[in-house]
């Protein structure tokens, strides 16, 4: 379902410092109320629906209200989409690894998944964050965090909950494309075998991965078409082909960028993949939008537009339909 029909995952479920952190960029109060008011934003964009399968909550968000009483939970759910919920608790400095960090969130994790099936819950998401950079990743830092995520998932599938299961490799250096590569790899692979020490069904899970991409600051930086190589590349040698779906983070790509590389990576190897390739941005579908409306009433429809438009030209990257011409070059 969560992949189904060319559509994807809706990621709003940053955290508050995040939410907080964007809106301060674009001077946008950082209040509980101007949150809120961008999630209305958000769920009632009309025709969201029919891009979008899932979306995924946070804690704050999953809990509000419309302005006129409807819960957010009830309006993603009329539109046709699943809601989900972000269910980890942050990615902390690691003890004893300077510059790597642990996702926290195990603690209680079955009554709090149990409480978000009851408020209506279908899925639910923990990332995981692996730096590169000098000596970095560490074994240790990649082990706790597969670790944590297969014990996570695990939980999940016990509570009913479909687990959307992120490990990012931050596009943060200047390392190049073939490191991300191997880290890439090295990092799934060891997920995988967590997963499969902790019996986690394969078939009921979604995995989100980054791209394989070279870091920001590499001097050389590749087409969409070697991304989409490189990406897939790395996900046949480490993905088993029972995942039903495989659901990209954006990690601060543009939105442009973003729907580019998915549709590449579709079009180059459309028969050849036994996953679905779809996506689950957050930024890549919600900063265009967000950069409009700035926190005023006026700009909500534009916004809307704008967010409406990133949903339909991912789904038509799903396709390998997406063309530059969509975005009125
Ligand atoms: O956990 C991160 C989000 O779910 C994806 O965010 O697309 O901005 O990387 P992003």
């Amino acid at each position: 379902m969560l992949v189904a029909n060319d559509k994807g995952l809706l990621a709003m479920d940053e955290s508050n410092p995040t939410c907080n952190k964007r809106f301060a960029a674009l001077g946008i109060p950082q209040t509980l109320e101007f949150r809120r008011a961008w999630r209305e934003l958000i769920v009632t964009t009309p025709e969201l629906g029919e891009s979008i399968s899932g979306a995924i909550l946070y804690d704050e968000t999953i809990r509000q209200h419309q302005q006129d009483g409807t819960s957010f939970i009830q309006t993603i759910t009329d539109a046709g989409i699943i809601p989900g919920i972000k269910v980890d608790t942050g990615a902390k400095d690691m003890a004893g690894h300077p510059g790597e960090k642990i996702t926290e969130g195990l603690d209680r994790l079955r009554e709090r998944l149990n409480e978000y099936f009851e408020m209506g819950a279908r899925f639910a998401k923990w990332r995981a964050v692996i730096a590169i950079g000098p000596g970095i990743p560490s074994h240790a830092c990649i082990e706790a965090n597969a670790q944590a995520l297969a014990r996570y998932a695990a939980l999940c599938q016990g509570a009913g909950l479909v687990p959307v299961v992120e490990p990012e490799v931050l596009m943060e250096g200047d390392h190049t494309l073939e490191r991300c590569s191997a880290v890439t790899e090295e990092v799934l692979h060891t997920v995988f075998n967590h997963l499969y020490t902790q019996r986690v069904l394969l078939e009921g899970m979604i995995l989100k991965p980054n791209m394989v991409l070279p870091g920001l600051s590499c001097p050389v930086q590749a087409s969409a078409a070697e991304v989409a190589d490189a990406t897939v590349h790395s996900l046949l040698k480490t993905v088993p082909a029972a995942v039903p779906g495989i659901a990209f983070l954006s990690g601060g790509q543009s939105a442009e960028l973003a729907s580019e590389r998915l549709n590449a990576m579709n079009l180059r190897f459309k028969s050849r993949q036994p996953w679905a390739l779809a996506f689950s941005f957050a930024r890549a579908i919600q900063q265009p939008a967000m950069e409009i409306w700035q926190g005023k009433e006026a700009n909500v429809l534009a916004a809307q537009h704008a967010l409406i438009h990133r949903a339909r030209c991912n789904r038509a990257a799903r396709r390998g339909d997406y063309h530059a011409a969509m975005e009125g070059y």
